[in-house]
């Protein structure tokens, strides 16, 4: 069966020791556990080598949020999926709408993303999601259809298994209006069924899909309820201890 997984998206907050007292914190809070899903912390790249030395990473993997689309080389201020994976880190998020707005990140580039992050042995969280006039349109589908099959459905069968998908519609971002667990599912089983098309039944059945979108410790069960719905991907609420565990506990 598919993995369930809770990942916190740090974004760009925290020095580094305050990040890493958070990851130290959760790692205690873990600590005697028997948790019914996979813990992830996406946090800034200087912080990765740090946190991944002092937490145990068999039970919190750490995610960096970005990696370069160039192997190595003369790109000044990159980082590569390569020097990522040498920290210890297992994940990478990919193609977050604050990138694709911010840093104009295409489909182009994160199909080449995507390719450097597998091929150093990391795993994608790969993010798609409308905007709100495109929700507002009925659009919603078809942008997350686009989304997934520009930059994901060149990789053969064996390299699509080893993705998670982050459904996160962007009017829920930071917004504090999260979608209702009935809007998330609904999407997810369409997203489902268009992993289904091209890849088959059994592949999209062993895909992780995460909600990402304000999610909270009050929402979080009523999403991961849903049957389509494999976690989340957390940002505000994963910066502190007592906000990110309640939502781990909701499986
Ligand atoms: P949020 O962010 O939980 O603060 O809405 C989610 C995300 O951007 O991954």
């Amino acid at each position: 069966m598919r993995k369930n997984i809770i990942a916190g998206n740090w974004k760009m907050n925290t020095t580094l020791p305050e990040g890493l007292a958070l990851a130290k914190g959760l790692n205690e809070a873990l600590i005697g556990k028997a948790l019914a899903c996979d813990v992830v912390i996406g946090v800034p790249f200087i912080h990765l080598a740090t946190i991944a030395g002092a937490i145990d990473t068999a039970k919190i993997g750490v995610a960096a949020q970005n990696c370069a689309d160039k192997e190595k080389g003369a790109y000044t201020g990159e980082v590569s999926a390569a020097m990522i994976a040498s920290t210890g880190a297992k994940y990478v998020i990919l193609g977050h709408s604050e990138r694709r707005q911010y840093y104009h990140e295409t489909s182009a580039t994160l199909k080449t993303k995507v390719n450097l992050a597998l091929a150093n042995g990391l795993t994608p969280i790969f993010c798609i999601g409308e905007v709100l006039e495109e929700r507002e349109k009925g659009k919603h589908f078809d942008v997350v259809d686009e989304q997934i099959s520009n930059a994901l459905f060149d990789l053969p069968a064996e390299e699509f298994a080893r993705l998670v998908i982050a459904y996160e519609p962007v009017w829920a971002i930071g917004t504090g209006r999260t979608a209702t667990a009935d809007q998330a599912q609904e999407i997810h089983a369409h997203i489902r069924q268009t992993i289904a098309a091209k890849y088959g039944d059994d592949l999209a059945a062993e895909t992780t899909i995460l909600y990402g979108g304000s999610m909270n410790a009050e929402n979080a069960k009523d999403l991961v309820a849903k049957p389509d719905v494999d976690g989340g991907l957390i940002g505000g609420a994963s910066l502190s201890v007592g906000k990110f565990l309640p939502i781990i506990e909701a499986f």
